[in-house]
Protein backbone atom coordinates (compact mmCIF):
# COMPACT_ATOMS: atom_id res chain seq x y z
CA UNK A 1 0.00 0.00 0.00
CA UNK A 2 1.43 3.28 -1.04
CA UNK A 3 0.04 5.47 1.22
CA UNK A 4 2.58 3.92 4.17
CA UNK A 5 5.88 4.79 4.94
CA UNK A 6 9.17 2.80 3.08
CA UNK A 7 10.77 2.89 6.06
CA UNK A 8 8.17 0.23 6.83
CA UNK A 9 9.38 -2.17 4.37
CA UNK A 10 12.77 -2.31 6.46
CA UNK A 11 11.01 -4.08 9.89
CA UNK A 12 9.37 -6.84 10.61
CA UNK A 13 6.96 -7.57 13.11
CA UNK A 14 8.14 -9.29 16.41
CA UNK A 15 8.47 -12.93 15.70
CA UNK A 16 8.21 -13.85 19.06
CA UNK A 17 5.28 -11.90 19.57
CA UNK A 18 3.96 -13.52 16.89
CA UNK A 19 4.30 -17.00 18.52
CA UNK A 20 2.80 -15.94 21.72
CA UNK A 21 -0.37 -14.66 19.24
CA UNK A 22 -0.68 -17.48 17.56
CA UNK A 23 -0.61 -19.62 20.59
CA UNK A 24 -3.53 -17.20 22.08
CA UNK A 25 -5.24 -17.59 18.83
CA UNK A 26 -5.14 -21.63 19.05
CA UNK A 27 -6.25 -21.56 22.87
CA UNK A 28 -9.38 -19.47 21.87
CA UNK A 29 -10.25 -22.14 18.95
CA UNK A 30 -10.26 -24.52 21.82
CA UNK A 31 -6.86 -26.16 21.58
CA UNK A 32 -5.06 -27.21 24.77
CA UNK A 33 -1.84 -25.56 24.20
CA UNK A 34 1.62 -24.92 26.16
CA UNK A 35 2.69 -21.32 25.33
CA UNK A 36 6.78 -21.33 26.17
CA UNK A 37 7.14 -18.21 23.65
CA UNK A 38 6.47 -14.86 25.99
CA UNK A 39 9.89 -13.03 27.71
CA UNK A 40 8.12 -12.43 31.24
CA UNK A 41 7.85 -13.59 34.19
CA UNK A 42 4.59 -15.76 35.34
CA UNK A 43 5.34 -14.59 39.02
CA UNK A 44 3.22 -11.51 39.86
CA UNK A 45 4.05 -7.70 40.56
CA UNK A 46 4.64 -7.86 44.11
CA UNK A 47 2.21 -6.34 46.70
CA UNK A 48 4.75 -3.43 48.29
CA UNK A 49 4.84 -2.46 44.50
CA UNK A 50 1.48 -2.20 43.89
CA UNK A 51 0.39 -0.45 46.88
CA UNK A 52 3.15 2.31 46.09
CA UNK A 53 0.88 2.52 42.72
CA UNK A 54 -2.65 2.76 44.52
CA UNK A 55 -1.01 5.32 47.17
CA UNK A 56 0.15 7.62 43.93
CA UNK A 57 -2.75 7.36 42.58
CA UNK A 58 -4.69 8.43 45.85
CA UNK A 59 -2.18 11.07 46.76
CA UNK A 60 -2.43 12.62 42.80
CA UNK A 61 0.22 11.63 41.47
CA UNK A 62 -1.63 11.46 38.53
CA UNK A 63 -0.30 14.35 36.10
CA UNK A 64 2.41 14.47 33.73
CA UNK A 65 6.23 14.49 35.26
CA UNK A 66 9.56 15.46 34.25
CA UNK A 67 9.67 14.28 30.73
CA UNK A 68 12.21 12.34 30.82
CA UNK A 69 11.74 11.09 34.52
CA UNK A 70 10.55 11.93 38.30
CA UNK A 71 13.51 13.44 40.28
CA UNK A 72 12.41 10.66 42.96
CA UNK A 73 12.76 8.09 40.49
CA UNK A 74 16.03 9.02 39.02
CA UNK A 75 17.50 9.32 42.90
CA UNK A 76 16.27 5.79 43.02
CA UNK A 77 18.15 4.93 39.96
CA UNK A 78 21.39 6.82 40.78
CA UNK A 79 20.98 4.82 44.06
CA UNK A 80 21.00 1.20 42.40
CA UNK A 81 23.19 1.80 40.07
CA UNK A 82 25.91 2.49 43.35
CA UNK A 83 24.31 -0.28 45.38
CA UNK A 84 24.30 -3.25 42.37
CA UNK A 85 27.13 -1.91 39.76
CA UNK A 86 29.21 0.47 41.62
CA UNK A 87 28.50 2.85 39.40
CA UNK A 88 28.15 6.78 40.24
CA UNK A 89 25.78 8.53 38.36
CA UNK A 90 24.25 11.53 38.74
CA UNK A 91 20.67 12.86 37.96
CA UNK A 92 20.70 13.97 34.93
CA UNK A 93 23.13 10.99 33.74
CA UNK A 94 20.27 8.99 34.11
CA UNK A 95 16.49 9.01 31.57
CA UNK A 96 13.75 6.67 32.20
CA UNK A 97 11.38 5.22 29.64
CA UNK A 98 8.10 2.98 28.80
CA UNK A 99 10.02 0.03 29.38
CA UNK A 100 13.72 -0.77 28.49
CA UNK A 101 12.71 -1.68 24.60
CA UNK A 102 11.15 2.27 24.64
CA UNK A 103 14.80 3.66 25.90
CA UNK A 104 17.06 1.50 23.23
CA UNK A 105 14.98 2.66 20.27
CA UNK A 106 15.09 6.56 21.53
CA UNK A 107 18.69 5.76 22.31
CA UNK A 108 19.28 4.26 18.57
CA UNK A 109 17.20 6.58 16.63
CA UNK A 110 18.78 10.10 18.73
CA UNK A 111 22.91 8.66 17.30
CA UNK A 112 22.38 6.65 14.14
CA UNK A 113 22.82 8.34 10.78
CA UNK A 114 21.72 6.60 7.95
CA UNK A 115 24.66 4.27 7.26
CA UNK A 116 26.22 4.15 10.69
CA UNK A 117 26.75 0.48 11.69
CA UNK A 118 26.45 -0.89 14.57
CA UNK A 119 27.70 -4.57 16.15
CA UNK A 120 25.08 -7.19 17.36
CA UNK A 121 26.32 -10.35 18.37
CA UNK A 122 23.96 -13.02 16.92
CA UNK A 123 21.91 -14.65 18.42
CA UNK A 124 20.30 -11.77 19.58
CA UNK A 125 16.98 -10.06 21.05
CA UNK A 126 14.95 -9.64 18.18
CA UNK A 127 14.13 -6.20 18.38
CA UNK A 128 18.04 -4.98 17.70
CA UNK A 129 18.49 -5.04 14.29
CA UNK A 130 14.94 -3.83 12.89
CA UNK A 131 15.87 -0.65 15.67
CA UNK A 132 18.62 -0.30 13.82
CA UNK A 133 17.43 -0.38 10.34
CA UNK A 134 14.17 1.90 11.41
CA UNK A 135 17.24 4.59 12.51
CA UNK A 136 18.61 3.85 9.25
CA UNK A 137 21.62 2.27 10.45
CA UNK A 138 23.35 -0.77 9.45
CA UNK A 139 23.19 -3.71 11.34
CA UNK A 140 26.33 -6.16 11.37
CA UNK A 141 25.85 -9.07 12.51
CA UNK A 142 28.27 -11.23 14.65
CA UNK A 143 27.72 -14.59 14.26
CA UNK A 144 28.70 -16.64 18.23
CA UNK A 145 28.31 -20.16 17.88
CA UNK A 146 27.42 -22.75 20.37
CA UNK A 147 30.77 -23.91 21.02
CA UNK A 148 31.76 -20.74 22.07
CA UNK A 149 28.87 -20.22 24.68
CA UNK A 150 27.05 -18.15 22.30
CA UNK A 151 29.16 -15.36 23.47
CA UNK A 152 30.96 -12.70 21.45
CA UNK A 153 34.86 -13.31 20.84
CA UNK A 154 37.38 -10.29 20.79
CA UNK A 155 39.06 -11.16 17.85
CA UNK A 156 35.45 -11.44 15.71
CA UNK A 157 34.42 -7.85 17.76
CA UNK A 158 37.78 -6.15 16.82
CA UNK A 159 37.18 -8.00 12.62
CA UNK A 160 33.61 -6.49 13.21
CA UNK A 161 34.70 -2.74 13.83
CA UNK A 162 34.95 -0.20 10.90
CA UNK A 163 34.84 3.80 10.87
CA UNK A 164 31.63 3.27 10.66
CA UNK A 165 31.09 1.64 13.67
CA UNK A 166 29.09 3.71 16.39
CA UNK A 167 28.04 1.17 19.03
CA UNK A 168 28.34 -2.46 19.73
CA UNK A 169 25.44 -3.56 21.73
CA UNK A 170 25.43 -5.84 24.57
CA UNK A 171 23.21 -8.25 26.40
CA UNK A 172 23.84 -10.19 29.42
CA UNK A 173 22.10 -12.35 31.19
CA UNK A 174 21.22 -12.62 27.06
CA UNK A 175 17.73 -13.46 25.12
CA UNK A 176 17.10 -15.72 23.92
CA UNK A 177 20.33 -18.00 25.23
CA UNK A 178 20.31 -17.07 28.70
CA UNK A 179 24.35 -16.68 28.38
CA UNK A 180 25.89 -14.10 30.66
CA UNK A 181 29.16 -12.79 30.71
CA UNK A 182 31.48 -13.19 33.38
CA UNK A 183 33.90 -10.24 34.10
CA UNK A 184 36.94 -11.76 32.88
CA UNK A 185 34.94 -12.11 29.20
CA UNK A 186 33.48 -8.67 29.56
CA UNK A 187 37.15 -7.61 30.10
CA UNK A 188 38.52 -8.99 26.86
CA UNK A 189 35.65 -7.61 24.92
CA UNK A 190 35.97 -3.91 26.95
CA UNK A 191 40.34 -4.29 25.86
CA UNK A 192 39.32 -4.54 22.29
CA UNK A 193 37.27 -1.46 22.97
CA UNK A 194 39.67 0.40 24.30
CA UNK A 195 41.41 -0.16 20.68
CA UNK A 196 38.49 1.97 19.12
CA UNK A 197 37.88 5.04 20.63
CA UNK A 198 35.04 6.26 18.40
CA UNK A 199 32.73 2.57 19.24
CA UNK A 200 30.08 3.09 22.10
CA UNK A 201 28.74 0.57 24.08
CA UNK A 202 25.11 0.07 24.45
CA UNK A 203 24.76 -2.36 26.98
CA UNK A 204 21.50 -4.13 27.89
CA UNK A 205 21.42 -5.74 31.45
CA UNK A 206 17.55 -6.27 31.83
CA UNK A 207 18.19 -9.74 33.03
CA UNK A 208 20.58 -8.62 35.39
CA UNK A 209 19.51 -10.21 38.91
CA UNK A 210 18.75 -13.72 37.14
CA UNK A 211 21.76 -15.54 37.00
CA UNK A 212 22.34 -19.00 38.91
CA UNK A 213 24.64 -20.92 40.63
CA UNK A 214 26.51 -18.44 42.28
CA UNK A 215 27.40 -16.95 39.01
CA UNK A 216 28.17 -12.71 39.36
CA UNK A 217 26.97 -10.27 36.79
CA UNK A 218 28.80 -7.18 35.99
CA UNK A 219 28.32 -4.38 33.44
CA UNK A 220 31.44 -3.15 30.94
CA UNK A 221 31.04 0.16 32.55
CA UNK A 222 32.26 -1.32 35.69
CA UNK A 223 34.61 -3.62 34.32
CA UNK A 224 36.14 -1.06 32.70
CA UNK A 225 35.80 2.26 34.08
CA UNK A 226 37.40 4.13 31.06
CA UNK A 227 34.44 3.02 29.10
CA UNK A 228 32.24 4.87 31.31
CA UNK A 229 31.93 8.11 29.14
CA UNK A 230 30.87 5.82 26.18
CA UNK A 231 28.67 3.36 27.93
CA UNK A 232 24.72 3.47 28.00
CA UNK A 233 23.94 1.31 30.51
CA UNK A 234 20.07 -0.21 30.04
CA UNK A 235 18.37 -1.60 33.04
CA UNK A 236 14.59 -1.84 34.03
CA UNK A 237 11.76 -2.97 36.10
CA UNK A 238 10.37 -5.18 33.53
CA UNK A 239 12.11 -8.71 34.61
CA UNK A 240 13.38 -8.65 37.33
CA UNK A 241 10.64 -7.19 39.44
CA UNK A 242 7.41 -8.64 37.41
CA UNK A 243 6.47 -5.65 36.42
CA UNK A 244 6.39 -6.15 32.49
CA UNK A 245 3.09 -4.29 31.76
CA UNK A 246 4.15 -1.78 34.46
CA UNK A 247 6.66 -0.26 30.99
CA UNK A 248 9.36 1.48 32.95
CA UNK A 249 13.10 1.14 31.71
CA UNK A 250 15.71 3.41 31.97
CA UNK A 251 19.47 3.97 31.10
CA UNK A 252 22.45 5.61 32.58
CA UNK A 253 25.40 7.32 30.00
CA UNK A 254 26.63 10.88 29.37
CA UNK A 255 24.69 13.57 29.99
CA UNK A 256 24.84 14.79 26.51
CA UNK A 257 23.56 11.58 24.99
CA UNK A 258 20.82 11.11 27.65
CA UNK A 259 19.93 14.82 26.99
CA UNK A 260 19.17 13.87 23.23
CA UNK A 261 17.72 10.67 24.30
CA UNK A 262 15.27 12.85 26.05
CA UNK A 263 14.25 14.74 23.20
CA UNK A 264 13.26 11.98 21.34
CA UNK A 265 11.28 11.08 24.30
CA UNK A 266 9.74 14.93 24.79
CA UNK A 267 8.17 15.28 21.00
CA UNK A 268 6.89 11.66 21.19
CA UNK A 269 5.31 10.17 24.35
CA UNK A 270 6.30 12.21 26.85
CA UNK A 271 7.08 11.09 30.32
CA UNK A 272 6.38 7.05 31.23
CA UNK A 273 3.12 6.85 33.39
CA UNK A 274 3.51 8.56 36.65
CA UNK A 275 1.93 5.80 38.45
CA UNK A 276 4.09 3.24 36.92
CA UNK A 277 7.43 5.26 37.96
CA UNK A 278 5.99 5.75 41.61
CA UNK A 279 5.54 1.81 41.23
CA UNK A 280 9.65 1.50 40.13
CA UNK A 281 10.67 3.70 42.85
CA UNK A 282 9.37 0.95 45.60
CA UNK A 283 10.78 -1.47 43.33
CA UNK A 284 14.05 0.12 43.48
CA UNK A 285 13.86 1.28 46.90
CA UNK A 286 12.12 -1.55 48.64
CA UNK A 287 12.80 -4.80 49.85
CA UNK A 288 14.49 -7.27 47.52
CA UNK A 289 14.78 -10.09 49.20
CA UNK A 290 11.86 -11.76 46.62
CA UNK A 291 14.29 -11.04 43.96
CA UNK A 292 16.98 -13.75 45.14
CA UNK A 293 13.77 -16.16 45.82
CA UNK A 294 12.06 -16.16 42.54
CA UNK A 295 15.50 -16.58 41.07
CA UNK A 296 16.25 -19.67 42.65
CA UNK A 297 12.42 -21.01 41.75
CA UNK A 298 13.65 -20.24 38.35
CA UNK A 299 16.81 -21.97 37.99
CA UNK A 300 15.28 -25.01 39.30
CA UNK A 301 13.02 -24.54 36.18
CA UNK A 302 16.08 -24.14 33.99
CA UNK A 303 17.58 -27.61 35.39
CA UNK A 304 14.26 -29.51 34.80
CA UNK A 305 14.10 -27.88 31.18
CA UNK A 306 17.60 -28.94 30.44
CA UNK A 307 17.53 -32.15 31.97
CA UNK A 308 14.15 -33.15 30.01
CA UNK A 309 14.83 -31.22 26.79
CA UNK A 310 17.80 -33.77 26.88
CA UNK A 311 16.36 -37.05 26.48
CA UNK A 312 14.61 -35.64 23.89
CA UNK A 313 15.79 -37.61 20.81
CA UNK A 314 17.92 -35.22 18.20
CA UNK A 315 17.64 -32.20 20.72
CA UNK A 316 20.90 -30.89 22.85
CA UNK A 317 20.30 -28.07 25.33
CA UNK A 318 23.38 -26.15 27.10
CA UNK A 319 23.12 -25.07 30.48
CA UNK A 320 23.00 -21.35 30.24
CA UNK A 321 24.45 -18.90 32.98
CA UNK A 322 21.02 -16.60 33.11
CA UNK A 323 17.92 -14.89 31.92
CA UNK A 324 14.75 -17.40 31.72
CA UNK A 325 15.83 -19.23 27.98
CA UNK A 326 17.37 -21.94 26.85
CA UNK A 327 18.20 -22.22 22.83
CA UNK A 328 18.44 -25.71 22.13
CA UNK A 329 19.57 -27.37 19.00
CA UNK A 330 17.42 -29.00 16.83
CA UNK A 331 20.37 -29.99 14.78
CA UNK A 332 19.66 -34.12 14.93
CA UNK A 333 16.17 -33.06 13.71
CA UNK A 334 17.03 -31.55 10.37
CA UNK A 335 16.07 -33.88 7.60
CA UNK A 336 13.56 -35.79 9.38
CA UNK A 337 9.92 -37.17 8.35
CA UNK A 338 7.12 -35.95 10.75
CA UNK A 339 4.23 -38.70 10.89
CA UNK A 340 2.03 -37.28 8.22
CA UNK A 341 4.88 -36.87 5.94
CA UNK A 342 6.36 -33.78 6.00
CA UNK A 343 10.40 -33.21 5.97
CA UNK A 344 11.27 -31.04 8.60
CA UNK A 345 14.13 -28.84 6.59
CA UNK A 346 14.65 -26.06 8.99
CA UNK A 347 14.09 -24.82 12.95
CA UNK A 348 10.55 -23.21 11.37
CA UNK A 349 9.46 -26.24 10.38
CA UNK A 350 10.01 -28.20 13.60
CA UNK A 351 8.69 -25.50 15.72
CA UNK A 352 5.42 -25.68 13.50
CA UNK A 353 5.39 -28.87 13.87
CA UNK A 354 5.37 -29.34 17.49
CA UNK A 355 2.71 -26.45 17.82
CA UNK A 356 0.23 -28.25 15.36
CA UNK A 357 1.41 -31.52 16.47
CA UNK A 358 1.64 -31.53 20.26
CA UNK A 359 0.43 -27.79 20.76
CA UNK A 360 4.11 -26.44 22.29
CA UNK A 361 4.56 -23.45 21.15
CA UNK A 362 8.17 -22.31 21.01
CA UNK A 363 10.23 -19.79 18.61
CA UNK A 364 12.63 -21.05 16.07
CA UNK A 365 16.40 -20.00 16.13
CA UNK A 366 15.93 -17.81 12.69
CA UNK A 367 14.15 -15.15 14.36
CA UNK A 368 17.30 -14.66 16.78
CA UNK A 369 20.16 -15.10 14.29
CA UNK A 370 21.34 -18.67 14.68
CA UNK A 371 19.65 -21.76 13.48
CA UNK A 372 18.84 -24.26 13.64
CA UNK A 373 17.68 -23.82 17.31
CA UNK A 374 14.86 -22.56 19.16
CA UNK A 375 13.99 -20.76 22.05
CA UNK A 376 12.00 -21.68 25.07
CA UNK A 377 11.33 -19.45 27.61
CA UNK A 378 11.03 -21.13 31.02
CA UNK A 379 9.02 -18.50 33.02
CA UNK A 380 6.24 -20.27 33.75
CA UNK A 381 5.11 -23.14 36.06
CA UNK A 382 6.77 -26.35 36.28
CA UNK A 383 3.47 -28.58 35.50
CA UNK A 384 3.23 -26.83 32.18
CA UNK A 385 6.89 -27.16 31.67
CA UNK A 386 7.13 -30.74 32.58
CA UNK A 387 4.21 -31.62 30.49
CA UNK A 388 5.79 -29.16 27.51
CA UNK A 389 8.77 -30.96 27.47
CA UNK A 390 6.89 -34.33 27.24
CA UNK A 391 5.36 -33.48 24.45
CA UNK A 392 8.45 -32.54 22.76
CA UNK A 393 10.39 -35.49 23.59
CA UNK A 394 6.95 -37.54 22.21
CA UNK A 395 7.30 -35.08 18.99
CA UNK A 396 10.63 -35.87 18.85
CA UNK A 397 10.43 -39.47 19.61
CA UNK A 398 7.77 -39.79 16.42
CA UNK A 399 10.25 -38.23 13.93
CA UNK A 400 11.24 -41.10 11.13
C1 LIG B 1 17.05 -8.39 26.04
C2 LIG B 1 15.85 -7.55 26.27
N1 LIG B 1 15.99 -6.23 26.29
C3 LIG B 1 14.95 -5.42 26.49
C4 LIG B 1 13.68 -5.93 26.68
C5 LIG B 1 12.55 -4.97 26.85
O1 LIG B 1 12.07 -4.87 28.11
P1 LIG B 1 10.85 -3.92 28.47
O2 LIG B 1 9.66 -4.81 28.69
O3 LIG B 1 11.26 -3.20 29.71
O4 LIG B 1 10.62 -2.99 27.33
C6 LIG B 1 13.48 -7.30 26.65
C7 LIG B 1 12.12 -7.86 26.79
O5 LIG B 1 11.81 -8.93 26.34
C8 LIG B 1 14.60 -8.14 26.45
O6 LIG B 1 14.47 -9.47 26.41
Amino acid sequence: MTFLASRLARIKPSPTLAVSQKARDLQAAGRDVIGLGAGEPDFDTPDSIKAAAFKAIETGQTKYTAVDGTPALKKAICAKFERENGLRYTPDQVTVGNGGKHVLFNALMATINPGDEVVIPAPYWVSYPDMVQLAEGTPVIVTCPEEKGFKLQPADLDRAITPRTKWVILNSPNNPTGAAYTEAELRALCDVLLRHPHVWVMTDDMYEHLVYDGFKFTTPAQVEPKLYDRTLTVNGVSKSYAMTGWRIGYAAGPKELIKAIGMMQGQSTTNPSSISQAAAVEALNGPQDFIPQRAAAFKERRDLVVRMLNEAPGIACHRPEGAFYVYPSCAGVIGKTTPDGKVLKTDEDFVTYLLEAEGVAVVQGSAFGLAPFFRISYATSTAALEEACRRIQRACAALK
